[in-house]
């Protein structure tokens, strides 16, 4: 039997449970957990408590407080933490197969978390127990930090090691006149005859771009092959076409990027901080290669930008990110369906022009719905997991 079905027994709320029983989703205890006004009235929004602001009732600080805890909604489950593959390495057949067993409701059939795009989605699940923490899987680049950290540096990481949500949705977060610029950068490098890689047949039958840093199976972090376009002869076009992904690199970097900085030092402000240390350590150590093409440097809050056409219409788990890590994830374009669907949740999240999705890509299985008309450009932000551990083993550059 493989070793993730034993996170499926265990305290369940009454509706998850009869849900579970009939072989059906477990559906999100909506309202239970939602922010509301405390005890002492006032609002409590993640990240957010102790800031400065006027003092004044009604004053400008307190209505974007309010105006925020309105548009915020908490998800709850009661289902235990999802380690299904936390243990494992890389084995895209058996993501395929325990899904199919599990969560036999097709992906795009899952309900909907949320009908309000205003709504800003915060999804919780119970934390990791002390045997899903110490549990060893084969092991390999997503396992737990804390197997391999010492205590203090866990501690340092935050507050019990691991991040207070599993997923997000972020709205109105990048305006309409970013994504269409997005999309004509990411158009005139198509129509330059940019090279593309094979396409990752686990996840997609389209190609995608990865441009950034990473630092894959490398002791230090190189910029991707994509970004260079090695496999193109030398010539004028080539120069044309690396500065065109320069351009949009920058596009994101300049435009995107505070607004996404923003929201992760808000809702998960200790992954921010990691953030930022691997790119002081990846801003020394590899100073000259950035010299050289500073727009693929997107100053921590990810590094690395897959971007491509349509969507990843194939479960999967990203082995290479880590099960801390949050991937964000946006697209542009002018579109029908595209959902993204988290199986071991019971749910799909809409993704609407504008809005950004955050979640633990090594964690939770995923894919996105069919995407039934118009066009979509995807632009998925990550950091690998190898940037990750070798910042926190780097002595020069630990988090203490
Ligand atoms: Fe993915």
């Amino acid at each position: 039997m493989p070793k993730a079905t034993r996170t499926r027994q265990g305290r369940r709320g009454g509706k998850n449970k009869r849900a579970e029983a009939d072989g059906g989703p477990v559906e999100p205890e909506e309202e239970r957990g939602s922010i509301g006004p405390r005890d002492d009235g006032g609002l409590k929004v993640p990240g957010t408590s102790g800031r400065r602001g006027t003092s004044r009732r009604g004053g400008t600080y307190e209505k974007g407080q309010e105006k925020l805890q309105r548009h915020t909604k908490i998800i709850k489950y009661e289902v235990p933490f999802p380690d299904h593959f936390a243990g494992w390495t890389r084995d895209g057949e058996m993501v395929k197969r325990m899904v199919k067993e599990l969560w036999p409701t097709l992906p795009a059939d899952l309900p909907n978390a949320s009908n309000d795009p205003s709504l800003t989605l915060l999804i919780e699940s119970q934390k990791p127990t002390e045997t899903q923490r110490k549990a060893q899987g084969p092991g390999g680049g997503g396992a737990w930090l804390w197997d391999k950290l010492p205590a203090a540096e866990v501690a340092a990481l935050e507050e019990d090691g691991a991040p207070k949500y599993l997923a997000m949705r972020w709205a109105e977060c990048i305006p309409d006149e970013t994504l269409k610029m997005l999309v004509r950068l990411w158009d005139t490098l198509n129509r330059l005859g940019v090279k593309f890689p094979d396409a990752e047949l686990q996840r997609s039958g389209s190609p995608a771009l990865h441009l950034g840093l990473w630092e894959l199976y490398m002791d230090l972090a190189k910029i991707t092959t994509d970004s260079r376009q090695t496999k193109l002869e030398k010539s004028a076009p080539k120069e044309e076409i690396l500065a065109a992904i320069d351009a949009l690199c920058r596009a994101v970097k300049e435009r995107v990027v505070p607004r996404l900085e923003r929201l992760m030092k808000r809702y998960v402000p200790e992954q921010q901080r990691v953030q930022e240390r691997i790119h002081s350590r990846l801003a020394h150590r590899r100073a000259e290669q950035l010299t050289e093409r500073p727009d693929m440097d997107f100053g921590g809050t990810f590094f690395t930008v897959a971007v491509k056409e349509g969507g990843s219409e194939r479960i999967h788990i990203d082995w290479n990110d880590n099960l801390h890590k949050f991937a964000l994830i946006f697209a542009a374009g002018d579109w029908e369906g595209g959902e993204f669907c988290i199986p071991q949740l019971g749910i799909w999240i809409p993704l609407r022009p504008g809005q950004v999705i955050a979640v633990r890509t090594r964690l939770l299985a995923h894919c996105t719905a069919p995407i039934t008309s118009g066009r979509r450009v995807v632009f998925t932000c990550f950091t690998d997991s190898f940037l990750l551990e070798h910042t926190l083993s780097d002595k020069d550059y630990s988090i203490l």
